[in-house]
């Protein structure tokens, strides 16, 4: 397998080796500036929001925990009332967190679903006894609606059928009409606070109990629901009662920051204007996988009528960092997408020149997810402070044999800008069981 060295982090094949001998789950610091301390996946994936009040409102597999972004916090000695930003927002971890722990953050998201998740996700002004009003009220309506309805007819007797590719493939007869009913008495809701908070719940219990869907590793697969028992309103009432409970928690403590979530491209911050300039940056862009968000989240998107055309799914995906861009993918097929600038040319050419022997898509694809990632770090220079702090989570990848090694790779980007980051710490948290050598890691960085 050949391995690409870029400069400056990648030490002797020598050290390399002896790093791979190393036990991983031994904290270990390698002697270099790569420090190998494990945080264990209870605490630095998705499955920790899924036990915290918030945060367990909405599961996207491929978020991380809250507590690596305290780990983060705390590394880059912020401090309350200094302002965060999560440039790739996701489901909002860092600006969730943030907004308990007494910070001002804000967040970026492409997606209009996790938008509209990390948004809502942060009003906490809502009264809990109000929302356990309106969802009595969904209910009743639900119920009696529900027996009029005839399955196979829901477009003519008035209900919404999301207009998503091969729409009973998602959904059961049965599931379809639960859903498409509920959708119109969440929508009867006045109130456009609690309403949103209602549609958030129907978001959040969707995927995968809903669905038929498995999460798999982090895709998601098909699978015969056919004969599980799926209780629609009974599933969604109860994730409404445990974020209600959640609202009572938050509304108690004191000493709470404020945090907004922006329907934002992080490339493209020509227009933006913030009110403070940002201290710390923490965040985790997508990895250089091919995953796609949109793909992933399209029941959602199609359901809560985010999304009606399989064009506007690709659109957004080609603004993506590291999406799969759909038919846009034609078009890194043919030539050489070249590097933006002089560190992205001397630190990506060596690994998409290695690519290349393989396959031109794939080493299209390479240079063209850092020079988004490097047009991104670039853009920042519009809203930071002049003294920022900044931590990247990132994760290393395989493409056609070639090792990815993006926490490397990005630090010698951020030490090569024309305004350059003094890279600090690549801290490689965590080794993936899902293959060789994919670690992921935090990247720090200040000026
Ligand atoms: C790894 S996820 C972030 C997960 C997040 N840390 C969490 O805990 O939920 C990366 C996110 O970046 C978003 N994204 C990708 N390209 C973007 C862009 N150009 N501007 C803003 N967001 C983008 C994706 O939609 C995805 O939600």
């Amino acid at each position: 397998m050949p391995r690409v060295a870029a400069s400056g982090w990648i030490e002797s094949q020598h050290m390399r080796s002896l790093q791979a001998t190393l036990d991983f789950e031994a904290p270990e610091t390698d002697g270099r500036r790569i420090n190998m301390r494990p945080i264990h996946v209870s605490k630095s994936t998705f499955q920790a929001g899924l036990a915290e009040r918030i945060h367990r409102w909405f599961r996207l597999t491929p978020s991380f925990g809250p507590d690596l972004v305290h780990e983060m916090l705390g590394r880059m000695g912020a401090r309350r009332g200094q302002t965060i930003l999560d440039p790739f927002s996701g489901a909002g971890t860092t600006a969730i967190e943030a907004q308990l722990e007494g910070f001002n953050c804000v967040g970026f998201e492409i997606n209009p679903l996790l938008h509209f998740v990390g948004a809502t996700s942060l009003n906490w002004t809502i009264d809990p006894q109000d929302v356990e009003r309106s969802l009595d009220a969904v209910v009743a309506e639900f119920m009696r609606r529900r027996s009029r309805v005839e399955r196979h007819q829901l477009e003519e007797q008035g209900y919404f059928v999301p207009p998503i590719h091969n729409v009973h493939r998602w959904w059961r007869d049965d599931v379809l009409r639960d859903l498409s009913v509920l959708v119109f008495c969440i929508d009867m809701v006045e109130d456009r606070a609690i309403r949103d908070f209602l549609r958030l719940a129907l978001a959040g219990v969707l995927v995968p109990d809903l669905t038929n869907v498995t999460l798999g590793k982090l895709q998601l697969h098909f699978i015969d629901r056919s004969s599980d028992s799926i209780e629609v309103i009974k599933s969604y009432a109860a994730h409404v009662a445990r974020m209600a409970d959640d609202l009572g928690s938050v509304r108690e403590q004191g000493g709470l920051g404020t945090s907004q979530v922006l329907l934002q491209d992080s490339t493209d911050l020509s227009s933006l204007q913030l009110s403070s300039k940002i201290d710390h940056v923490i965040t985790s862009p997508p990895y250089p996988n091919r995953y796609s968000y949109v793909w992933n989240t399209r029941p959602h998107l199609y359901l809560l009528r985010f999304m009606s055309e399989a064009s506007e799914a690709s659109a957004i995906d080609k603004r993506t960092i590291g999406g799969t861009w759909g038919t846009a993918t034609s078009a890194l097929q043919k030539g050489v997408v070249e590097p933006i600038n002089a560190a992205v040319a001397r630190t990506i050419e060596p690994v998409a020149a290695a690519i290349r022997k393989e396959d031109n898509l794939m080493a299209n694809y390479a240079m063209h997810y850092f020079n988004r990632l490097t047009q991104h770090v670039m853009e920042l220079d519009k809203i930071v402070a002049k003294n920022v702090n900044i931590a990247y989570v990132v994760g290393n990848s395989w493409l056609k044999g070639v090792y990815i090694e993006t926490d490397v790779l990005l630090a010698d980007i951020l030490a090569g800008l024309d305004r350059p980051y003094e890279v600090t710490e690549i801290h490689r948290f965590r080794r993936r069981n899902s293959g060789k050598d994919l670690f992921e890691s935090i990247v720090y960085g200040r000026r």
